[in-house]
Parts: C-alpha cells; sequence; structure tokens
C-alpha cells in the first residue's frame, strides 16, 4: 500500500509510490503526456501522466481535467532539478487518479494577471495562488516564532478582550458598538492597558489578537484590522525592551529563513538582505533622526522628494521620513524619545525633559517602516493622572489602570509589533493587503 504523504515530505520518498490529496493547480498537455502542477497545501509539485501507462479513459479524463479540481493521485516520487513547483526539483508519475470533484469550468482567478480589486473581490480563490499561498505561509512562520521566543523566555500568554470601554491609541480611530445597557463599547486598538496589570500578576505577558483602528487614511500600510503581538514586561526600562525586541525580532527572521526559504525563493525575495540582519540594532534619538532628514533634504535634488522631506521637530515621522531614514542602515533602526505630544498618553517622560517621551519605535530597512511601537510606561500615579485629564480621557473607565500605579507601581515596558507590517517586510511585498488572508480596509469588508 503507498503512504499518503505531503508535498513538504515528498523528498523522503523518493522512489517510491505514494499518495497525494489536492487540487490541480495548472495542467499542460503535449501529446502522450499530461503534466499537471498539484497543490496539497504544503506545496505545489509536478504530477507527469503519460498515456502508455494508464488506461485511455483515465489518460483522456487527466488531460481534460479543469483548473482547480480535487484530486487523490497514486504515484512515483522522482528527483528532476527542472520539475517546477513549491520547493520544486521533485514530480510524481502518476499511476492512478481518482478525481474527487471535477471543477466547473468557469475558475474567476485563471492563472493570468488580475487587476487588484477584481482580485480582492475573489480573495477567498486568490488565496490559492502560489504567490498568496506562499506569503500566507510565511505569516505563519512568523507567528510561530515570535510565540516560540517568548514561550521560551519567560513570558506567559495572556488573553485581552476585544470588548473595551475606552480609546487607548487615540480617539480619532475607534470603532463603536451599542452595548446594551452600558452605552458604547469599543474594538480594542491595543491590549496593552490589560497587559499593564497583567504584569504585576505574571511579570512577563505577551497577548497576541486581532487589534482594530478606524484608520481613515488609505495607505499601503494601514489595515483597520491588524493582528497585533504585545509584549509587556515588569521592571524593564527601554533599554532593556529593545534588547527583547531586536532578540525575538532576530529569532522570527532566522526562524524564516530556516523553514520557508522555497517560499521566499518563489516571492523573488532577495534573502541575502534577510540573512545579514544581526543584533545589535543601530539606536538612534528622534533628534539625531530630525537632524538626519534635514541633512538629506539639503542634498535632495529631486524637488518633489524634498517637499516630501519637509520636517521640522515636534512632528511624528511620515512613511516619506521612515523612508529616508532607514535607507541609512541595513538592518532594522530603533528611533526613541520622541516628542510627547505624538505619542499616546501612558508614555513614561524623560527625565530633565517633560516634552519628550520614552517611546521607541522600531523602523524595518528597504522603505517599509514602522513594524513595532513602544516606550517605558508612565509608573507615578500623579503624572499619568494629570495625563489622563489634560488628554481629555473619560476618568472613571481609567480607575482601574491608575489603581496599578498605587499597588506596587514599578518601571515597566512593551511594545507592539504589527503581524502583518513584519510579514510584508520578509516577504519583500508592496503592500499590507497581501499579508493576511481576508484583509480589512477603509474600503473592503468582503469577502
Ligand atoms: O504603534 P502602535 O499604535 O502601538 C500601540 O498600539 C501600543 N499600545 C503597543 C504597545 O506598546 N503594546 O501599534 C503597534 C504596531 C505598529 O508599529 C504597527 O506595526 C502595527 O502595530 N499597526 C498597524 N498595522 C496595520 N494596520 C494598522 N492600522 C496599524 N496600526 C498599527
Ligand atoms: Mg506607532
Amino acid at each position: 500500500m503507498a503512504e499518503y504523504v505531503s508535498v513538504s515530505q515528498i523528498s523522503n520518498y523518493i522512489g517510491q509510490d505514494i499518495i497525494l490529496k489536492g487540487w490541480v493547480y495548472n495542467r499542460t498537455d503535449k501529446g502522450k503526456l499530461s503534466f499537471l502542477l498539484v497543490r496539497d497545501g504544503t506545496g505545489f509539485i509536478q504530477c507527469v501522466a503519460f498515456k502508455g501507462d494508464l488506461t485511455p479513459d483515465l489518460f483522456e479524463q487527466i488531460s481534460h481535467l479543469p483548473q482547480e479540481s480535487s484530486v487523490i493521485i497514486t504515484g512515483a516520487v522522482r528527483e528532476d532539478k527542472r520539475a517546477p513547483g513549491i520547493p520544486g526539483g521533485y514530480e510524481v508519475g502518476i499511476k492512478d487518479l481518482q478525481v474527487v470533484q471535477a471543477a466547473d469550468l468557469d475558475y474567476p482567478m485563471s492563472l493570468k494577471d488580475h487587476g487588484v480589486d477584481f482580485a480582492l473581490d475573489h480573495r477567498h480563490l486568490w488565496i490559492r495562488m502560489q504567490s498568496q499561498w506562499a506569503i500566507l505561509r510565511i505569516r505563519s512562520t512568523v507567528m510561530a516564532a515570535t510565540r516560540e521566543w517568548l514561550d521560551n523566555n519567560g513570558f506567559t500568554a495572556m488573553d485581552t478582550p476585544i470588548l473595551t470601554p475606552a480609546a487607548a491609541e487615540g480617539t480619532t480611530t475607534l470603532f463603536e458598538t451599542p452595548y446594551f445597557d452600558e452605552g458604547f463599547a469599543y474594538l480594542a486598538q491595543t491590549g496593552q492597558l490589560y497587559n499593564e496589570a497583567n504584569i504585576f500578576a505574571f511579570g512577563k505577558v505577551y497577548c497576541f489578537g486581532p487589534t482594530f483602528r478606524a484608520e481613515k487614511s488609505k495607505t499601503r500600510r494601514h489595515l483597520t484590522e491588524f493582528w497585533m503581538l504585545e509584549p509587556e514586561i515588569a521592571f524593564c526600562d527601554l533599554d532593556g525592551l529593545m534588547e527583547v525586541e531586536e532578540q525575538m525580532l532576530a529569532h522570527i527572521i532566522q526562524r524564516v529563513l530556516r523553514d520557508r526559504m522555497p517560499e521566499l525563493k518563489f516571492l523573488g525575495r532577495d534573502v541575502s538582505k534577510l540573512e545579514s540582519i544581526t543584533t545589535p540594532f543601530p539606536r538612534i534619538s528622534y533628534d539625531d533622526a530630525a537632524k538626519m532628514i534635514e541633512e538629506l533634504r539639503d542634498k535632495e535634488t529631486d524637488p518633489e522628494k524634498k517637499e516630501l522631506l519637509a520636517f521640522e521637530w515636534g512632528m511624528d515621522f511620515g512613511a516619506p521620513h521612515e523612508t529616508a531614514i532607514t535607507n541609512q542602515f541595513e538592518k532594522p533602526v530603533f528611533v526613541y524619545g520622541y516628542p510627547s505630544a505624538v505619542k499616546a498618553f501612558y508614555m513614561e517622560p524623560w527625565p530633565g525633559r517633560p516634552e519628550v517621551c520614552k517611546s521607541v519605535d522600531l523602523l524595518a530597512p528597504e522603505g517599509y517602516g514602522e513594524i513595532c511601537g513602544g516606550s517605558e510606561r508612565m509608573s507615578s500615579y500623579e503624572g499619568l493622572l494629570a495625563r489622563i485629564r489634560k488628554e481629555k480621557l473619560p476618568e472613571e473607565s481609567f480607575k482601574w489602570y491608575l489603581d496599578l500605579r498605587k499597588f506596587g507601581s514599578v518601571p515597566h515596558s512593551g511594545f507592539g509589533m504589527g503581524t502583518e507590517r513584519v510579514t510584508s517586510w520578509i516577504c519583500g511585498i508592496e503592500h499590507i493587503r497581501e499579508a493576511i488572508a481576508f484583509p480589512r480596509t477603509i474600503k473592503r469588508v468582503y469577502p
């Protein structure tokens, strides 16, 4: 009896008969031969039907199989350097094939290029395509590697609520939902505040879940629903936080390079750019980054680009600024000490410089920009209360959060990492919407 194996395991079965279960991704007929590119969820492999090996009926059926038909194939595995697929290099000589369902002939996502709106309208089918499959496989590995690193480094996984009573990351991006007799609840923009409670019970924690922002801007870096990883650490300052970030990120990159090379290669990613990423990452202050932008602007000869780099101290960096900064480095770079006015209310002020806060953004190279945002948190009760009042946040909703500063407050820090931002960068793709199976953007909640 042949064994049922997956494409990802096929290299262990050279010379043996195996059973594959999957779908016909593509078919090419050449006289007595029919080449099927078959996908099974773990990879893509060429399966070859030779007329002389099969009954006339079966060969006839195979050579007319519509794209996306589901099939169970029995055949012999052989090595062939030229064979296409992911990873490629192997093929299966078909001995038997059972059609589970012959697909309708009008499959909308044929293998030609589609406009992006058409592709997004057919996202439920688009995810079957090689490029999309490769990106989402890498995303899954990014998430697994993230959890692996945290679980191996003393963090406790906590799940923070999605329905929350107030804004934590600004009131302009809140999704609001009626909530029984309580008025309104808001979809979580972050799990951070709850994780700040969690560290006083568990020391080092993380949450990893869907996060919601009613982003009104339409950019290639924003989704309205994305997956954020948020570690939070007791007795940790800004330097300690940066160490955690770079260690974790280096681990993610290493693991993707180890496990997802065929996918990266298929996407045409220049993996040498990822291989060269080692710790520590450069750290520059906001002040120095601002100077750097000024210098780059002075040097810029293209008036349009010059205009985009317009900047003065106190502003938040836009995408062109982040790109300009990251282009100066081969690795991700930390920028710390932003003006408090452009950051969230909970950040610890810089000692002796109240207009600056102990925040840090991690910017990815090659123009990708911010992938992580974090800070040391304000640990004093009075300071935090003053900040909540200044921002006119609903004090009642933050009573519990203020309690944390009354009962054993300690310096503590944390950050959030956007899964889709990291995945886009690692894959080298243009737009974040391809880094999640069913993207939600300002113009899209279908399918
Ligand atoms: O910088 P942000 O807004 O930070 C926070 O929410 C903190 N409470 C996190 C923390 O300290 N625990 O978001 C963190 C990261 C960003 O660096 C970015 O990677 C991602 O989340 N992100 C988005 N990704 C996709 N679409 C959006 N609209 C995003 N907004 C933030
Ligand atoms: Mg941020």
